[in-house]
Formats: structure tokens, sequence, C-alpha cells
């Protein structure tokens, strides 16, 4: 069975007068398998709007490749948008209908039995306010309303935008166990966007995370996370210039290991202890003069997955690019930072 969702090289520039053309998709690559809750990371302007309204044909690309459950898209959507429900635009309701009759109309106009229109309320949560008029809901009521509005047709693919926005604790808490029931229960892929590693962790299975339009990594959520959040090891040297050899030395000695050169010291992930860091390094003639331990929380793996980090004494602002370069995109479960220059 071919992924469900399969981009690759996926380009969008946003040409803007008077300022740069801005690279808002720069080669995105992309993969979902059938059956699964996916996450799809990233902090705020990554592009993951825009990669949904494209894969969904609502704007146009400039160059790569999107396939769903194998057809390409957007050419070939007309045969495979009757298995798609998604929520990517705020939707707007006619205010003065109830949820009810909202989806009401809209299983008539696609010839959907009225029972499913019950059906779909109860899933989301809305049964009991289904008489109210769309005016009175809340932000959370009319994302609820949003996703039955997806449902109705059973899609077998299920694509929400930061579903989660807007959502209470129960809110989400429920929305949580909906795409899940969809997914194990029912057999719904689900694509679900988000800004929060610690959302994705608890909904998905699997993610991609995505920074400044590019994949940086992808795989199994739990995977992803162990990789990353264990204790690093933070090194120096009395002299800054031995950290490119070092971080040579250390990944070269062991492919588990990967190195991120953060100003004077290197920060070491994956080695097999302390000892063996001292040993890797003494053994190519290179002395450390300070090894310390650092544990670090889920937002700091997250931070230095996407590269926004903020640096000492400098925070990269959203839509700037981070003083490290992602040149490791793409490579799942090894994020290296060149290292040198005017770090
Ligand atoms: N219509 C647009 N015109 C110009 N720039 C846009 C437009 N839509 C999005 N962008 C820019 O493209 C980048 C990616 O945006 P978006 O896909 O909305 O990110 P995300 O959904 O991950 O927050 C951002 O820098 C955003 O400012
Ligand atoms: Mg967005």
């Amino acid at each position: 069975m071919p992924p469900v969702i399969q981009i690759s090289g996926l380009r969008k520039t946003y040409r803007r007068i008077a300022r740069q053309p801005h690279h808002a998709l720069d080669g995105l690559d992309m993969e979902v398998s059938a059956g699964e809750v996916h996450g799809f990371l990233g902090p705020n302007g990554s592009g993951k709007t825009t990669t949904l309204r494209a894969l969904l044909g609502l704007i146009g690309t400039d160059g790569g490749d999107m396939r769903i459950f194998g057809e390409h898209v957007p050419e070939r959507l007309p045969r495979v948008v009757s298995r798609i429900g998604a929520v990517v635009e705020s939707p707007q309701f006619f205010k003065h209908f109830s949820g009810r009759l909202t989806l009401q109309l809209l299983a008539e106009s696609a010839g959907i039995a009225r029972t499913r229109v019950d059906e779909v309320l109860e899933q989301v949560g809305l049964r009991d306010q289904a008489k109210q008029s769309v005016k009175g809901y809340s932000l959370g009521m009319r994302q609820r309303l949003a996703v039955a509005q997806a449902l109705l047709k059973q899609p077998e693919l299920l694509i929400l935008d930061e579903p989660a926005n807007g959502l209470d604790p129960a809110g989400i808490h429920h929305m949580r166990a909906l795409l899940q029931w969809l997914a194990h229960d029912q057999g719904v892929t689900v694509v679900v966007s988000s800004h929060l590693l610690s959302e994705v962790q608890q909904l998905c299975e699997t993610m991609t995370i995505v920074s400044r339009g590019r994949r940086i990594i992808d795989g199994r959520v739990r995977d992803i996370i162990d990789g990353h959040s264990g204790t690093r090891l933070s090194v120096r040297f009395a002299d800054a210039g031995e950290l490119t050899a070092a971080s040579e030395a250390l990944t070269e000695a062991e492919a588990k290991v990967s190195v991120t050169a953060e100003r004077d010291r290197l920060l070491v992930a994956g080695a097999p202890d302390a000892a063996w860091v001292t040993k890797t390094l003494a053994d190519r003639e290179l002395y450390l003069t300070e090894l310390t331990t650092e544990s670090r929380n889920l937002e700091s793996v997250f931070l230095e997955l996407t590269g926004t980090a903020p640096h000492e004494g400098q925070a990269v602002q959203v839509g700037q690019p981070a003083p490290q370069a992602q040149e490791s995109a793409g490579q799942p479960g090894k994020i290296e930072l060149p290292i040198g220059g005017d770090q």
C-alpha cells in the first residue's frame, strides 16, 4: 500500500511587494502511512499551514511532488477528494443556523444520509448544543463543528490544522480521544499540525518536524524524543579552535553520537558515558578542560530540533534564519550543526 501522503521537494515562495521573496517551503519532504495519527510539528511560521493548503489544492506551489493515496495532487485531487476530510482554513458558518442545521444542509448537498449528522454530533461532543445557533458557539465549539463537518463523509484521511487552538484543557482531552478513536477503531489516517511538542507527544505515534519550510526529522515520536532528551555532556577546551576536530573525533568513533557546537563548547548526545568521551578525545590528543552533564526538558529538545533556540544575547525571531543552518535536514536520527565560523 502506498503511503497515504507523500510529499517530496515541495517549494512555495511568497512574492511580496518591495520585499524579498519569502521561501515558505524550501524543499519539504513528508510521508504519512495509513492508520496512524501523524503530528506535523513546527514553530509558528515554519510552513505547516502552507503545506496543508497546498496538499488540498487551495494554493499553488513552485515545485515538488505531492501524492495522496498514491494519486498526484492537485492534478488528480478530484479522484481522491471524497476520501479526505480537512479543517485547514478557519471555517465560516452561517451564524443564525444551529449546529445541526448546518450539518444537515451540508449532508443533503453531498448526498449523505441524515442519520450521519447525529452520529458526528455525538462523536465531536456537540449533541447537547446541536440545537443552539452557531452564533452562541465558543471558538472551541466552532472547532468541533468544523471537525464534525469534515467527518460527515466518513473520510479515510482527516487533516486538521492546529485543532487544539482555542480549546480548553477538557476540549483538548476530548479532541485527543476522538482522533485516537478514529485512527485506532475506525482506521482513519489522521494528520494534525501543531506548534507544541508536548501536544504531539500525547496524541501522535509518528511525526514530521519542520522548520523554515524543511523537514528536520521524522519517525516515531517516542524514538525521536528518546534520542534527543537524554542527558547531554557539555565539553569545553582551553582552545575553542579544537571544537571542530573534537566533534569529528566523537561522531567518527560512534555513529549514535550527535554533536552540537554552541559558542565555546560542544554538546554531546548519545555517547556511551563521560569516560568514553574523555578517552575518545584523548586518543586524538584532544584534551578537554571541562566536562559537565546537563539534562533537558521537552521544550529544549524541540528548540534544538527546530533550531530556534535562543542563543546567549541573541533571540532568534520567527522567520529569521537561526545562526546555525540545518545542514542535516532530512537525515532522521541525527542532528548535526556546522561547527566553527562566527558562532
Ligand atoms: N499569503 C501569504 N503571503 C505571504 N507570506 C505568507 C502567506 N502565508 C504564509 N506566509 C508566510 O509563510 C511562512 C509560513 O507560514 P505558515 O505556513 O502559515 O506557517 P505555520 O502554519 O507553520 O505557522 C510564514 O513566514 C508566513 O509569514
Ligand atoms: Mg499555521
